[in-house]
Formats: structure tokens, C-alpha cells, sequence
């Protein structure tokens, strides 16, 4: 990767958001740019998405909760790796993270425990496709006000739509100023006049055979959110300015070479455009590199028959042959995609044997997104 895409302009704090489609590797990315960079000298934290589980134990994820914990310098150098900074990682448990952040801002301990006992809240906060993306949001203005690092390297989850990640912020801040939330913040007589009778018929009638109050259930809820609004809508405005700031923030699209993500990322970069959040570069995952190097099968076997015999040369030289083609398409595709996003020199990182595990795997893929 060109400088000033990765690794230089220390002087400020750095925000990395490894973006893209799902399944290409942004977990993988993010731990290895993470690890790449405290190995030049940062102070780095990373905050990953449902790790594989041999990944989260490599970086000894198992024992902790949600909050970042450094990896023993003495694993890393067993690995051959002279680590000048630090690195911290952590994993997103969704729910437990919102449950600290209602925990903080809540105005006393009763509204607190009406929050976190509350029925819809616990449906709510489970129900985590959409509380991940705010909880990954929340973390992020934490850390960055509060944790003391060089550089946070964020990871995405794994959402249908990479976009909803970006549009998370806003959706809070439309939620906890919009009118559902004004009307529970009322009396339930209120509530119950502003919301319609049919509906509150509807309630009435479901309390009643289900012995369970809902709308009770609603108005509490709402009214012991109403003292956390306050910090949630500073942090979700916090964290929007934050992404959209080019001295903190720099988006990395990650995309494979295949061919849907590869239209899922080119959508994503107009997307991060029209939002205007800083664009960082592209980074092509899982790329075919080697086949025959430009040459003919022939002359392949013709170099590799002196060494391994006439068959076997003849057998590489056909197998690299396949190879090929999967290195021209991915080149074929890789020249699209970069002219598409507007990066013409995206970093490349080869597809490895096996999946990436272990700290020695990480830091292989770290080499190609850091020199
Ligand atoms: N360069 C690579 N070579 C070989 N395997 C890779 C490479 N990069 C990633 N993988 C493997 O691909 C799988 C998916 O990677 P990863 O979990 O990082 O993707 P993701 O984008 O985070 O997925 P999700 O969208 O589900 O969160 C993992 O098993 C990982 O080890
Ligand atoms: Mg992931």
C-alpha cells in the first residue's frame, strides 16, 4: 500500500474501518493491519466482529469480555515478531456492550435496572443485527475519547448490506429524536390517545390474553430511556462526525476479487461518497497470484523437466495452467474494481493455502498491507 494510505501521518489519532461485503476477509484484515501497525510502533486497539474461533484464540480473545486487552508481547515474539508498540484487541459482544453503555448513562440505578429488566429492551438488545452495528459504534467514540491508543482498527459485521454499519449512527439519532419515542415519553394516557385507539385496543386486548401489560411494558421502557437519550444522541452525533472526519477517519474497502463482491464494494465506495466519509483505499483479499508468470505451459516444463523429470514437469506445468486462469480473471476483475472505486494501485493479498489462524498467518497477510 502507497504511503499515506497506511501507516503514516502519525501525529494523529487513526480510525480504520475495514468495510465491505460479507465473507471476504474484513476480520482477518483488521486483525492483521492491527498487528502489522503495533509492530511498526503503535499503540493499537481492534475491535473485531465474531472472530473464528482458532482466530480469537490465537489472539487470546476466549477469557475476556468486551472490553480491549493487550496480547502478550511474549506470544507475539514467539512468533518472530519484535512488536515496537501495542497491541489490544477485543471482540464485540453485542448485548453486554449496550447493557454497559445504558449502564453508564442511565441518570440513577433504578432507571438502569428498569432499562435492563425490561422485557423489550432484552428483546430489543438480542436482537443483535441491529444493536451490533451501535454497539461497534459506541465502542468506537469510547475508545477513541477515552482509551489512550494511536490507532482503533475497526472491523464490520457481517451485515447482508455493508451499509447499514454506516447508516447505524444516524438511525439512533433519528430514533431517539423522533416522535415513537415522544409519544412513550408521555403519560400511558397519552400514549394511548396519541397512539390510536385500535392500537391501544390491540394492546388492551393482547395484555389480557397473553397476562402481559405491553403497552405498561412500552411506556416504562421509553420512560426510563428518557434520561440515557441525552448520551446516546451525543455519541451517535459524535461517532457520525468522527467517521466523516479525514484527520481521524480512513475507510478501507475490502473486497475479494469474485465477482458479487466485487459489485457489492463498487456500491459501498459510492455509497461512503455520497455520505462523505473518508476513503482510505482498496484492499483486494484472497487474489490468485502465481501461475505461470506470463509464460507458456511448455516453456514452464521445459524449465522444471531438468529438476523434477519429464512427467512430473509436465503435471506442475498443467496444474499451474489451471491456476492461470484463475489469475487472469482475478487480474481481469482486480483492473475493474480499482478503476470503479478510483484506486489504481489497491493492495493486493494473496489467497494463502489455509485459512488465516494463527499469529504466524496474520502476519503474513500484514506484510502485504504494511511494507
Ligand atoms: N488471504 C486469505 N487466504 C486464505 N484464507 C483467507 C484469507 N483471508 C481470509 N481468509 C479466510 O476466509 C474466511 C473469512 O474471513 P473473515 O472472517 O475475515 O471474513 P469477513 O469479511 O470478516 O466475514 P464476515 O462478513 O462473515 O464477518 C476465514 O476463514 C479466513 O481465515
Ligand atoms: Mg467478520
Amino acid at each position: 500500500m502507497p504511503d499515506g494510505k497506511i501507516g503514516a501521518g502519525g501525529e494523529h489519532p487513526r480510525i480504520y474501518v475495514c468495510a465491505g461485503p460479507g465473507g471476504v476477509g474484513k476480520t482477518t484484515v483488521s486483525a492483521a493491519l492491527a498487528l502489522g501497525l503495533a509492530v511498526s510502533g503503535r499503540r493499537v486497539a481492534v475491535v473485531t466482529i465474531d472472530p473464528a474461533k482458532r482466530l480469537a484464540t490465537a489472539l487470546g480473545l476466549e477469557e475476556l469480555g468486551d472490553e480491549p486487552h493487550r496480547i502478550d508481547e511474549r506470544r507475539l515474539s514467539a512468533e518472530g515478531l519484535q512488536v515496537r508498540g501495542e497491541l489490544w484487541a477485543m471482540t464485540l459482544d453485542a448485548k453486554s456492550t449496550l447493557d454497559r453503555l445504558i449502564g453508564r448513562l442511565a441518570p440513577d440505578s433504578r432507571s438502569r435496572e428498569e432499562i435492563l429488566g425490561n422485557r423489550i429492551y432484552r428483546d430489543l438488545s438480542s436482537a443483535v443485527a441491529g444493536s451490533q452495528e451501535l454497539s461497534a459504534v459506541a465502542k468506537l467514540y469510547e475508545l477513541h475519547h477515552e482509551g489512550g491508543f494511536d490507532t482503533i482498527v475497526l472491523d464490520t459485521p457481517p451485515s447482508r448490506n455493508a451499509l447499514d454499519f454506516l447508516d447505524a449512527p444516524r438511525r439512533l439519532e433519528r430514533f431517539l429524536g423522533g416522535r415513537a419515542l415522544s409519544i412513550f415519553l408521555g403519560s400511558s394516557g397519552i400514549a394511548a390517545r396519541l397512539i390510536g385507539r385500535p392500537t391501544f385496543l390491540i394492546f388492551q386486548i393482547f395484555a389480557r390474553a397473553a397476562g402481559v401489560d405491553l403497552l405498561g411494558d412500552l411506556t416504562a421502557f421509553f420512560r426510563s430511556l428518557a434520561g440515557t437519550v441525552e448520551g446516546l444522541s451525543e455519541r451517535a452525533r459524535g461517532v457520525s462526525g468522527l467517521l466523516r472526519d479525514p484527520q481521524t477517519t480512513s475507510f478501507l474497502l475490502i473486497s475479494s476479487p469474485e465477482r458479487d463482491p466485487a459489485k457489492e464494494a463498487i456500491s459501498l465506495r459510492a455509497h461512503l461518497e455520497q455520505e462523505g466519509m473518508p476513503f482510505g483505499g482498496l484492499i483486494v483479499n484472497r487474489v490468485h497470484l502465481d501461475g505461470l508468470g506470463g509464460h507458456s505451459p511448455q516453456e514452464v516444463e521445459a524449465l522444471l523437466a531438468p529438476q523434477l523429470g519429464q512427467r512430473l514437469a509436465t503435471r506442475v506445468a498443467e496444474n499451474l495452467a489451471d491456476f492461470d486462469v484463475l489469475v487472469r480473471r482475478d487480474a481481469e476483475s482486480i483492473a475493474h474494481l480499482a478503476g470503479a472505486v478510483g484506486d489504481q494501485q489497491p493492495t493486493l493479498i494473496p489467497q494463502l493455502a489455509e485459512d488465516v489462524q494463527d499469529i504466524d498467518s496474520l502476519a503474513r497477510v500484514a506484510s502485504h498491507l504494511i511494507g
